[in-house]
């Protein structure tokens, strides 16, 4: 099923980061330089079926620039993540977001990683490492739900408190498609250096019970030439990059421009930016200051950033925005 996708070997992956991958920054990244695969933020799917579905509908959103893209989904109620995987593998959760027919998610990812109080506390995301029986339900309702119609896979982290090899043995157990590796566990949070070697050790493994699921490795790379290394290492099926993305919007391209970008090109694609941003959100869907956080990504590294930061994260309005930056 995974096979579905056509991946390059090794393929990469722009993370799913909670209210920073939106479509807006998906089309930014996609545009400097395209991963191979994509994932939404995750999105809850009690939520999703509940009164509060329109909400959380609109995290769904996406361009035909930015395929193929997985949705990632977390929650507790197995039959929600039926219902959610049934509604995307059928495409009636593309229609309802208005997508051109033909036009759907490439897969269901679901988030056992999350290492959010917020969220372990409900007994969701990395919390599941502690409740298999649930996890192994979770992932049954949605196979159930995309009844081969789509490839399911989970995104994790190496342990609850500490490493813990059973619960990548139980997850590898599950006929996945692909299953995602943070190196790291739920009590690390991201203070110390992802453990790529547990990721290799976990690829072995791989060989041995489940040859069809791809492994994905994530933690701390910078960028391709750096994920290329990392793969080439621990011979992995793919590399997933987060944050190196601040560093570098183009931290996908095989050389990329970045560092000798000059001030006047990185405010051009902030202006880019906002004005996606400007088309994407309609009036209050998201208040215009979630853009601060983008605002060092490309205003910095040259003299009088700090001063123009201040003014652009003074702004009210995209109109605001943009006439600063032009
Ligand atoms: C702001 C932020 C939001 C995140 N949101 C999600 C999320 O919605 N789903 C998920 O699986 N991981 C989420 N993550 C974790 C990342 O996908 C990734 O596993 C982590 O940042 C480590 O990779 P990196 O070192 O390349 O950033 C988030 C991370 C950050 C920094």
């Amino acid at each position: 099923m995974a096979s579905s996708l056509k991946l390059p070997k090794p393929f990469f992956v722009l993370a799913p980061m909670d209210d920073v991958t939106d479509s807006v920054f998906r089309q930014v990244v996609g545009g400097c330089a395209a991963p191979d695969l994509y994932f939404t933020e995750f999105v809850n799917a009690d939520g999703l079926q509940s009164p509060g579905r329109p909400k959380l509908l609109k995290k769904l959103r996406f361009s035909a620039a930015e395929r193929p893209l997985i949705a990632q989904i977390w929650g507790k109620q197995p039959d929600n993540f039926y219902k959610t995987a049934r509604q995307i593998a059928d495409g009636s959760l593309a229609r309802e977001l208005g997508l051109p027919k033909g036009m759907n998610f490439a897969g269901v990812d679901l988030n056992m990683g999350c290492p959010q109080k917020s969220e372990v506390k409900t007994g969701t995301c990395s919390a599941l490492m502690n409740d298999r029986p649930l996890a192994t339900a979770l992932i049954e309702a949605t196979k159930e739900g995309v009844d081969g119609q789509l490839p399911v896979s989970v995104k994790t982290r190496t342990g609850f408190s500490q490493v813990d090899t059973s619960w990548i043995e139980f997850l590898l157990d599950h006929d996945l498609d692909m299953l995602t590796i943070h190196g790291r566990t739920k009590a690390q949070k991201s203070k110390v250096a992802a453990d790529w070697s547990f990721i290799g050790w976990a690829r072995g493994l791989r060989d041995d019970v489940a040859p069809e699921t791809l492994i994905v490795g994530n933690g701390d790379v910078k960028n391709r030439q750096h994920g290329l290394e990392l793969a080439r290492k621990h011979r992995l099926d793919g590399i997933m990059i987060g944050r190196g993305i601040f560093d570098d919007p183009f931290a996908f391209a095989g050389r990329s421009p970045w560092a000798s970008y000059t001030p006047k090109q990185r405010l051009a694609l902030y202006k880019k930016h906002v004005e996606l941003f400007a088309k994407t959100w309609r009036a209050g869907e998201r208040p215009i200051h979630t853009l601060n956080k983008f605002c060092k990504v490309y205003v910095s590294g040259f003299d009088g950033a700090k001063e123009l930061r201040e003014e652009l994260m003074a702004a009210r309005s995209a109109d605001e925005l943009l006439s600063i930056l032009r």
